[in-house]
């Protein structure tokens, strides 16, 4: 199988503060990943990192096979911030997720196409002309990544996009990530929510005060969870980690 994302020994100091001590992972393409760690283990500045939006002391990051610079990466990555519905300001669903495609100097015509197209995977059509802040707090996290979407990137991240949601949102937020990886998206989703639905993806990355402590497939390594302080349902198998029927 071929790598999307290559990592190979990422430092990073904030303040002279160690914050990331040699992160290295590879991310298959294709691949449904999840990134679990305690509290302050580094796994935001790693997307940050990843993204370029924070530019490592040393290390390097390669996308599908080519070293890339941070602005290579901020068009071929996107993150999906905790909270990315904060962001969202337009004043219907189909002008936000057109923002960013209209942004990158598309035409109009390229804009609408990815804008149905993002409307359609996130299952939005219906509430294309609604307002955002009319919407659930599934939905609008929905359409937060249906924006990102639009932009057509290889690799998408997301920092806890279960947070702060109730049990059908997240229900309907696990749903979208399936059906975009199903879609061949390479994705990597921050959670401190494993057992939600850690069921649904195939690498597990385990990370520790700045570093990998583990990295595999999720249905070997799940157990390794509670080690690392991580919360998960007693005598569970890998195919009951999940919470859709
Ligand atoms: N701007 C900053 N200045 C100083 N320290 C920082 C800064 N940003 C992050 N840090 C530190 O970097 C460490 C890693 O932070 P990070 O946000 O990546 O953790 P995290 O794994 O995402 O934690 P959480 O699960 O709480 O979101 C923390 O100890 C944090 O205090
Ligand atoms: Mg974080």
């Amino acid at each position: 199988m071929e790598n999307m994302l290559c990592i190979d020994d990422l430092q990073l100091s904030i303040n002279g503060r160690q914050i990331l001590d040699g992160v290295s992972l590879s991310l298959q393409k294709g691949s449904f990943a999840a990134l679990c760690g305690r509290n302050g283990a580094g796994k935001t500045q790693l997307l940050r990192c990843i993204k370029g939006l924070r530019k490592p002391d040393s290390g390097k990051i390669t996308i599908d096979g080519s070293a890339a610079n941070e602005k290579t990466r901020m068009k071929r990555i996107a993150l999906v911030f905790q909270n990315a519905e904060m962001q969202i300001v337009s004043q219907s669903v189909e002008k936000d997720i057109a923002f960013g495609p209209e942004n990158m100097g598309l035409d109009r015509s390229e804009v609408e196409r990815r804008v149905e197209a993002a409307l359609d995977l996130m299952g939005l059509k219906d509430k294309a002309k609604q307002r955002p802040d009319t919407l659930s707090g599934g939905e609008l996290r929905k359409c937060a990544i249906a924006g990102i979407l639009a932009m057509e990137p290889d690799v998408i991240l997301l920092d806890e996009p279960f947070a702060n949601l109730d049990y059908p949102s997240i229900l309907t937020v696990i749903r979208s990530l399936i059906a975009l990886h199903e879609k061949g998206y390479s994705i990597i989703v921050v959670s401190h929510d494993a057992e939600k639905f850690l069921a649904h993806t195939d690498t597990l990355f385990i990370m520790q005060n700045g570093r990998i402590a583990v990295s595999g497939p999720s249905s070997n390594l799940f157990r390794e969870l509670p080690d690392y302080d991580i919360y998960l349902p007693d005598s569970v198998d890998f195919g009951r980690l999940s919470w859709l029927k």
